[in-house]
């Protein structure tokens, strides 16, 4: 957590007030940093090709955000490309950036049924062998990274929305323990690593909430080093009710987990109706729905809070675009990188 001397946050939130109060929301500026409004990390995906070609989309980054999550360079495709080839240079240079920008970087993400490199679909072995090629893709991305990575999303999404596990190459191979092995392989290659169990939909939907937590909290009563649960939080302006996206973050940290609000992002368009303007109607809603989740996020015990990742950064940038293929505005700047109405509520309410 951050520890910021108290005079210093009163002076920022005095200007921040004064500086971009409800009536001037359309001339918001970003001289002022959305991470200096609150008293935990806020964070957005990077991607470094962006960063490297549009310096508004890096600036944005830089200036506004003290935490990093890599969009797609820290996945098993991109680091572990061959059996016995590891590549670092893309990570190492978004490493660099953190250290050298005083920026936390989360590492996102070592097990998951998606971009995995081919050679690891196409694995042949026994269980042992399986967890054998397992721990060595483990051991050594966070062996790498030791000392650099303050975080990592050890599981990704393992759960189906019924509650069963995913049937994944990993469950097939290793049986469900491969869970508790991943965290445990993590685990010693860096003890000081928080480690997270990642999904979607916790909020949405019960049945999975509770299918993660049943298995996150067995978990961690045998001794597994299992610290934290991400909430991914690609949201709708219209669900989940704000009472829910409450009511599970405190179901989570009544467990004892504490909970990093991972890749957050608020749709408009939920009936991918062609929309080639956001309408401001809705971005009034959408910035509603961002300040709830940030107050809400605020409200945890401070123990408990890891932070909020936005999962991208000007609406151009969105992986809905290209993924749902659906016209939809879900971040806090728009497609030329000026601050939308979200942004400006944040900072001037937070
Ligand atoms: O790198 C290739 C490039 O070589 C190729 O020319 C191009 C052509 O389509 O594709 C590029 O790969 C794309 C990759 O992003 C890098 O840009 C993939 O097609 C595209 O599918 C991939 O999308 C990513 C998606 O995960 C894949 O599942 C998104 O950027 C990324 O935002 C998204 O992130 C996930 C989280 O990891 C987990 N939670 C859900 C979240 C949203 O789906």
């Amino acid at each position: 957590m951050i520890k910021k001397n108290i005079i210093f946050y009163i002076g920022i939130c005095i200007l921040l007030f004064n500086s971009c109060t409800k009536e001037q929301l359309s001339s918001c500026s970003t001289n002022k940093r959305l991470a200096d409004c609150l008293d935990f990390y806020c964070g957005n995906v990077v991607d470094l090709d962006r960063m490297d070609s549009i310096p508004e989309y890096a600036s944005i980054v830089t200036e506004q955000f003290n935490s990093v999550t890599a969009e797609n360079i820290m996945k098993p495709n991109a680091l572990h490309p061959t059996r016995n080839v590891f590549d670092w240079e893309e990570a190492d240079q978004l490493a660099s950036f953190c250290q050298a920008s005083n920026k936390r970087l989360h590492g996102h993400t070592l097990i998951w049924h998606k971009q995995l490199p081919p050679w690891m679909y196409a694995f042949q072995g026994t269980k042992s062998e399986w967890e054998e090629m397992m721990r060595d893709h483990i051991f050594r991305i966070v062996d790498h990274f030791k000392g650099k990575v303050t975080s990592w999303d050890v599981i990704n999404e393992a759960f189906e929305e019924d509650g069963t596990m995913r049937n994944t190459i990993w469950l097939k191979n290793i049986g469900p323990s491969y869970i508790e092995k991943a965290f445990q392989y993590a685990h010693e290659a860096d003890p000081d690593a928080i480690l997270f169990y990642n999904d979607y939909n916790i909020v949405l939907n019960p049945i999975k909430r509770k299918a993660i937590l049943d298995l996150c909290i067995q978990l961690k009563a045998k001794g597994v080093p299992i610290h934290g649960i991400g909430i991914q939080m690609h949201i709708f302006n219209g669900f989940p009710e704000n009472n829910d996206i409450s009511k599970a973050m405190d179901e989570i940290w009544n467990q004892d987990f504490i909970i990093h609000i991972s890749e957050l992002d608020v749709s408009i368009n939920v009936n991918g109706t062609e929309m080639p303007v956001a309408p401001e109607k809705d971005l009034d809603i959408q910035a509603e729905k961002y300040l709830y989740i940030f107050k809400a996020y605020d409200r945890i015990p401070n123990a408990y809070k890891f932070g909020i990742t936005i999962w991208g950064v000007g609406d151009r940038d969105t992986w809905i675009r290209y993924s749902s293929n659906r016209d939809d505005y879900p971040l806090l700047f728009d497609d030329e990188y000026q601050p939308k109405k979200a942004f400006c509520t944040l900072i001037s309410e937070l």
